[in-house]
């Protein structure tokens, strides 16, 4: 039963637009995108990416009163809903009385109702969500967000909140940003020099999470399926178009699977979610996919995309996704065209080589055409927790890689056999004293199982069609970047 009392005094616009209660009474507010004639209103309020109009009557309102409304200016406007004689809208405000809560000067405002330059918002990022892109792609990250926790709702997983502040490196890569409250002027030093980090907040060294796996793991071994949705951070100095220093997670973890299972749930888990945004926000993807045709028609025919956005996303629900081995792999690129070309900015070694995004972006750009998950992957270029396989070089790994993307979901079995892990450890030189708890868990009630994580901001990539990885997030976290 719903005793929900919440109530606003206003309508939002989407449910204006839907009901079209011809002749009510209502009251809306938002910021205005147009303003025409000195009477025509063309406002926001964010609920939508449709803006809905309002008309000042001229013989009641004075051209003073109209004064302060200019384009971002915030409207509380009253008025009555009627049919549109205009073309392009079927409904719209007679106004009866508006406000002014918020002025924006003209001169000074920086968003006018014309094109921006991607590069241009991104400097003015405080003011980008009230553009058409961003508020768009606001919307879809909420409801990713919303089907990811749906997703696994309905499949009995529970959501488990692992820590940000930790002292385990979990990927290894040693790519961390620490966190301290010593003086940086001023540390406490041991005998040898170095840092006393015994006498820092924790007593140990911590530094920000890159992953929340390890942590998962434990869950996992206790309530089955979970799974985890925070922020990570990897300091990699990589100023790509696919890296942020601050990003979001999705990482299931699920015992008693084993490296198929972790495929199959990999594979439905992507496709549930263009689904859902198929079904649920299709106005905003429709403009996304016109942004992306406007975009794309200053560029070569040859560099344009074959599909546009929504056809790519249906291709990718309705295709199984291609799976392959590391070593069918490396195999499809030694025979490849720009390989045997030199075309590649980076050669393809020999068997043990680690793929770079151009590799993976030919296999599922050229070769395949479509989603690919490849397993199976030299241990020595893997995390030290994955599986070992009975070859004895390859571990259970399993990346999935997308078209216009590469990589978006990084995963494996995990090694549950506690001498194999502990010799992995030693490979890997992390100390056992570091995760001795880890290692726990495979000396007590140890079980198969699997995960990977999904990178949430590559998703929305993929989903949104925008090609920088900066234009998913609302406030990105790069290198030399950390502003609003
Ligand atoms: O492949 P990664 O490093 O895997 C892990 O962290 C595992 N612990 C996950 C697991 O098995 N539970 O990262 C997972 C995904 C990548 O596939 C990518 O989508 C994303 O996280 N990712 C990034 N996204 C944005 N910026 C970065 N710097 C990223 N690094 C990884
Ligand atoms: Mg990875």
């Amino acid at each position: 039963m719903s005793s929900s009392t919440y109530k606003t005094k206003q309508s939002s616009i989407k449910e204006l637009l839907i009901a079209k209660d011809f002749g009510k009474e209502i009251v809306v507010k938002g910021w205005v995108r147009f303003f025409r004639s000195n009477r025509f209103v063309i406002l926001n309020d964010g609920s939508t990416i449709n803006n809905i109009q309002a008309v000042i009557d001229l013989d009641k309102v004075s051209a003073d009163q109209t004064k302060g409304i200019s384009v971002g200016a915030c409207l509380s406007i009253s008025g009555k809903l009627m049919e549109s004689s205009g073309s392009g809208q079927a409904v719209e405000i007679q106004v009866t009385s508006f406000e002014i809560l918020g002025e924006a000067d003209p001169e000074k405002y920086p968003l006018q109702p014309k094109k921006h330059s991607l590069e241009f918002l991104r400097e003015i990022g405080h003011l980008r969500p009230r553009t058409n892109t961003f508020s768009a792609i606001l919307r879809l990250r909420h409801a990713m967000t919303f089907a990811i926790h749906k997703f696994y709702n309905d499949r009995g997983f529970f959501n488990v909140h692992t820590p940000i502040i930790t002292g385990s490196d979990c990927e290894g890569a040693g790519e961390m940003f620490r966190v301290t409250t010593l003086d940086p002027k001023n540390p406490p030093l041991k005998e040898d020099g170095s840092v006393d980090y015994k006498q820092d907040f924790f007593g140990k060294e911590t530094n920000l999470t890159v992953s929340g796996q390890l942590n998962g793991e434990l869950a996992a071994m206790a309530l089955g399926k979970i799974y985890t949705f925070g922020p990570t951070f990897r300091a990699e100095n990589s100023n790509t178009t696919r890296h942020l220093a601050e990003f979001w997670m999705i990482e299931p973890e699920v015992a008693f699977n084993e490296i198929t299972e972790n495929m199959d749930l990999a594979e439905d888990f992507i496709k549930y979610l263009i689904a859902y945004a198929l079904e649920n926000n299709m106005d905003d993807l429709e403009f996304l996919k016109q942004r992306l045709i406007d975009e794309e028609k200053d560029k070569p025919k040859e560099q344009r995309s074959e599909m546009d956005l929504i056809e790519k996303l249906r291709f990718v629900l309705n295709n199984k996704f291609e799976r392959i081995t590391y070593t069918e792999a490396i195999d499809i690129l030694k025979n490849s065209k720009p390989h045997k070309a030199g075309k590649f900015q980076f050669p393809i070694g020999e068997w043990g080589f680690d793929m770079q995004s151009e590799h993976e972006k030919y296999l599922v750009e050229k070769h395949f055409k479509k989603p690919v998950i490849v397993t199976n992957y030299p241990a020595a270029i893997k995390a030290f927790y994955m599986k070992q396989n009975d070859d004895g070089k390859t571990v259970a790994a399993m990346d999935v890689l997308v078209p216009g993307i590469g990589e978006i979901i990084g995963g494996s079995q995990r090694e549950d056999n506690y001498d194999k892990l502990i010799e992995a450890i030693k490979r890997f030189n992390i100390p056992e004293k570091d995760i001795w708890w880890y290692l726990d868990t495979r000396r007590f009630g140890s079980a198969p199982h699997a995960g990977f994580g999904l990178g949430f901001e590559r998703l929305m990539l993929f989903i949104s069609g925008m090609s920088n990885i900066r234009d998913v997030i609302p406030f990105p976290r790069a290198p030399k970047t950390a502003e609003f």
